[in-house]
């Protein structure tokens, strides 16, 4: 069966996220020229008990927020940072106040939830692999994979 674009995307339960707490998963999507691309989220669960999505790629250099330790948030736990160079970010709007890309910002993703699960909107996602005349299991090949922590 061939791959089909979706509208809305379910990514995990909604509890699975603590509040005040965020995880991240490596999605593929569909770019402008029909090729799947890594997609690396990061989905933030507030203190509000709000739901917000980046794109898990810090402006200043491209890397992922939680490259080493794994963490996502500064000790207070009140931004968002980069584990390279520390830039903070608002955790509701994705903007840099401090650091290396201050004045930049998250690139953001829609979301909404659903039922009790963190849904992505609007993105059109890898939902399953392309036809692979060798394999005969490429029925059920969502690429979601958790980061290690
Ligand atoms: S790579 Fe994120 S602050 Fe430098």
């Amino acid at each position: 069966m061939a791959s089909a674009p979706v509208e809305v995307f379910a990514v995990c339960s909604a509890n699975a996220i603590e509040r005040s707490g965020a995880r991240s998963f490596s999605l593929s999507r569909i770019d402008e020229s029909g090729e799947a691309r890594p997609f690396p989220i990061v989905v933030v669960r507030s203190h509000r008990d709000e739901y917000v999505g980046y794109v898990n790629s810090c402006p200043h250099s491209g890397v992922w927020l939680n490259i080493g330790s794994g963490d996502f948030f500064t000790a207070d736990r009140a931004f968002l940072r980069c584990g390279r160079h520390g830039a903070a970010f608002e955790i509701e709007s994705g903007l840099c106040i401090q650091g290396p890309c201050e004045g930049k910002s998250l690139q953001p993703i829609a979301l909404a939830v659903v039922d009790g699960e963190v849904c992505l909107c609007g993105v059109d996602l890898v939902e399953e692999a392309p036809p692979n005349p060798f394999a005969d299991d490429a029925e059920e090949t969502m690429d979601i994979m958790i980061h290690p922590e």
